[in-house]
């Protein structure tokens, strides 16, 4: 099999296929999805949460990430490492260029920032660097503080056009993908068609290019699981059953259904 780099994702968009991507943890689980249709691994810091147990991402460290991005590494022979930086680690361009070497070097092939429009410059400089960028819009978590909890972005017209407006910005300074959670359906869908760089989606609706899912909801494994995601493992049957479900639902489309939306 051949190794999942940008060329395959934007080829994938621009043939109108569909991608799946799930945020796992260790080499075991990222071994498994590679070989059950996944064609991007990310190191989430969503970490925070599902291994380390606390009620938000922002206790993650770099130490943390680098730890978690070496194991997942490890698992991968094929798929696309993406990684977390986690919070505070790339409040300016220069921290970001030394935690991005750092991560890096760890084994990441793509990193992942939370921002908005502000987070141009850091693009730029990173992207120039020989840095793969992938900038997440829309709820990010680590400004839960600032949000007062997570809830759905983008659904009054200011807040709709200041995602777009960034996502726009931060494909042009030189983000190779885009993420974008928790956003209404018809918001995601109109980024998706602006861009040309691929559009990975969670509770984003269906007209993204890409879905990702977190493995402790495709497993069921989350006490209160979010609207937009599933348990795949009631019908899977065993782990790699319910990733290789997972994928081929994202893939032709029956994931994620009316009730995994936010309109
Ligand atoms: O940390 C994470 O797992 C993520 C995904 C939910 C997009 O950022
Ligand atoms: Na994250």
């Amino acid at each position: 099999t051949k190794p999942v780099t940008i060329h395959t994702l934007r080829t994938l968009k621009e043939q109108g296929d569909k991608f799946a991507v799930i945020a796992l943890y260790d080499a075991v689980m990222s071994a498994i999805a590679e070989r059950n249709g996944i064609e991007i691994v990310l190191v989430g810091d969503s970490l925070g949460m599902t291994v380390q147990g606390h009620n938000s991402t922002l206790p993650v460290t770099m130490e943390h990430m680098l730890y978690h991005v070496a194991n997942v590494a490890r698992g991968a022979r094929h798929a696309l490492v993406l990684a977390d930086l986690p919070f505070m680690s790339y409040a300016t361009p220069d921290d970001a260029l030394h935690n991005c070497a750092r991560i890096m070097q760890a084994g990441a092939h793509m990193v992942k920032l939370e921002g908005g429009a502000w987070l141009e410059d850091t693009v730029r400089q990173l992207s120039e660097r020989g840095i793969p960028v992938c900038a997440h819009l829309g709820l990010t978590p680590q400004s839960v503080n600032k949000f007062g909890g997570f809830r759905v972005q983008g659904r009054n017209d200011s807040e709709a056009s200041a995602i777009l407006q960034a996502a726009i910005t931060l494909a042009e300074a030189g983000a190779d993908v885009l993420l974008l959670e928790c956003v209404p359906a018809s918001l995601a869908g109109e980024i998706t068609r602006r861009v040309k760089v691929p559009v990975i989606g969670i509770g984003a609706g269906r007209e993204t290019d890409a879905q990702v899912l977190v493995i402790n909801d495709i497993l069921g494994l989350t006490e209160r699981a979010p609207k937009f995601s599933k348990n795949f493992l009631q019908q899977g049957g065993n782990i790699a059953a319910a990733i290789a479900q997972y994928a081929a639902d994202v893939k032709s489309g029956v994931f994620p259904s009316d009730e995994n939306i936010f309109l």
